[in-house]
């Protein structure tokens, strides 16, 4: 990966240079590419879509491309497949508003304790109207989500599953595709969270066979929004989140206008990846070129992970919460720890000097810093890198690290 070129996309990275981004997961630096789409799209195409006259004619043209920009990124076989919503918690709380109008008291949901509250707390939300929520439980010793747990958690009222594609404290990559073929046998629909996937591996819906798959733009190098993938014949036969005359997908699911500048911001992410992909600028926005793109993230990600990896293992007074190999078919870059004695605030409150953001907490995934009992080191100490880090600054992490622990 050219990683020179890389950083060139990113204007906070030379704009701030003294600031070492480690907090990606949590929010990661906004491509040039989509701060110029931004930028592009209020000067020229700032009217209401749908109109005869000329602008709003181009604006609608603009739109539709970058949707179907969007669909090529998460290989969607329609268009009316996208949705677009403010934050990913947005659009799960609608899907399941939506979802629970098809559904009877006593019906289940199954959700697990390693998520994101994003994924819990709209279907938890439903036991108001007499849905069921079963909780498919981390196993501690391997810190993995076994298969055998979740088919002993499903019966016939079972309705859906959710989990998360990656976990945003372990870093581990889940076998969603082999969960989501086991849960079809059933007669069951899945609904996956791809928000700690996204940034660093390229989504795959068809492949998955997915039903549901939403990730948050702002983590993926692109503006506060998010998406959520629905299949079509699904998404027909679900009663819509908007007014009532509006019964086509994806608007019946977006209330409201969407934020059509940032719909185009991250359809310019999409062209930066396709650009990182071929090697070249203006490059064909295509599936080769956005796979390209995530094997020189996937490969380059590994290598900036193995010395912080090897430092961290090193000392005995430090638990790697996930696993501790730098595999990048196991995990992503996204990194958690504890130290036997220092809590999690002290630590990132002595590397906060050096300007090096990283951060401390449960993340959002409360169930399962309180499941590992890590709530006594004040969650864990996250290090979440992304493409554009260097070697250079994991060193100079490793260097703050080593004088206190
Ligand atoms: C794994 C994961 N899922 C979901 C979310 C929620 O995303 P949003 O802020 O778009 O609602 C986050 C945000 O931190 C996350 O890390």
């Amino acid at each position: 990966m050219n990683i020179n070129w890389v950083r060139q996309q990113f204007p906070a990275l030379s704009k701030q240079e003294n600031m070492v981004f480690m907090d990606n997961a949590g929010g990661s630096q906004t491509v040039g590419y989509a701060i110029d789409a931004i930028t592009e799209y209020l000067t020229h195409y700032d009217v209401q879509l749908g109109a005869s006259y000329a602008t709003s004619v181009s604006a609608s043209e603009k739109l539709n491309q970058a949707t179907q920009n969007i669909q090529t990124y998460l290989n969607a076989k329609h268009v009316e497949e996208v949705i677009v919503g403010s934050s990913s918690t947005a659009l799960v709380r609608i899907l399941s508003l939506c979802l629970a109008q098809q559904w009877q008291k006593g019906d289940e949901v199954i959700i697990t304790d390693v998520d994101h509250e994003c994924n819990r707390a709209a279907w938890l939300e439903l036991q108001k109207q007499g849905i069921v929520i079963r909780q498919w439980q981390i196993n501690p010793n391997t810190l993995a989500l076994e298969t055998d747990e979740l088919l002993a958690l499903m019966s016939e009222k079972t309705k859906l599953v959710c989990f998360t594609h990656v976990s945003n404290i372990l870093g581990s990559i889940n076998p969603i595709k082999q969960w989501t073929e086991l849960v079809h046998q059933q007669g069951v629909k899945v609904c996956v969270d791809g928000v700690a996937y996204a940034p660093h591996r390229l989504i795959d819906v068809r492949d998955w066979d997915v039903d549901f798959y939403f990730f948050s733009t702002y983590k993926t190098f692109g503006p506060h929004q998010a998406v959520l993938y629905g299949k079509r014949d699904i998404l027909k036969s679900l009663p819509g989140f908007n007014h009532d005359f509006i019964q086509t997908s994806p608007y019946k699911f977006q209330p409201g206008n969407v934020n059509y500048e940032l719909c185009y911001a991250m359809s310019a992410v999409v062209q930066y990846l396709c650009d990182l992909g071929a090697d070249q600028t203006d490059a064909e926005i295509n599936r080769n070129n956005l796979t390209q793109a995530y094997q020189q993230i996937a490969e380059y990600e590994a290598g900036l992970l193995q010395p912080l990896l090897d430092f961290l293992n090193s000392k005995p007074q430090i638990k790697i919460i996930g696993n501790a190999q730098s595999n990048p078919k196991q995990r992503v870059a996204t990194l958690s720890f504890v130290h036997d004695n220092i809590d999690s605030i002290t630590i990132v409150e002595q590397v906060d000097p050096h300007h090096i953001g990283i951060r401390y907490g449960d993340f959002y995934a409360v169930k399962l810093i309180d499941h590992l009992g890590l709530r006594e080191h004040q969650g864990v100490v996250r290090v979440s890198l992304a493409h554009y880090n260097t070697v250079e600054e994991v060193d100079g992490l490793i260097h703050v690290l080593d004088t206190m622990i």
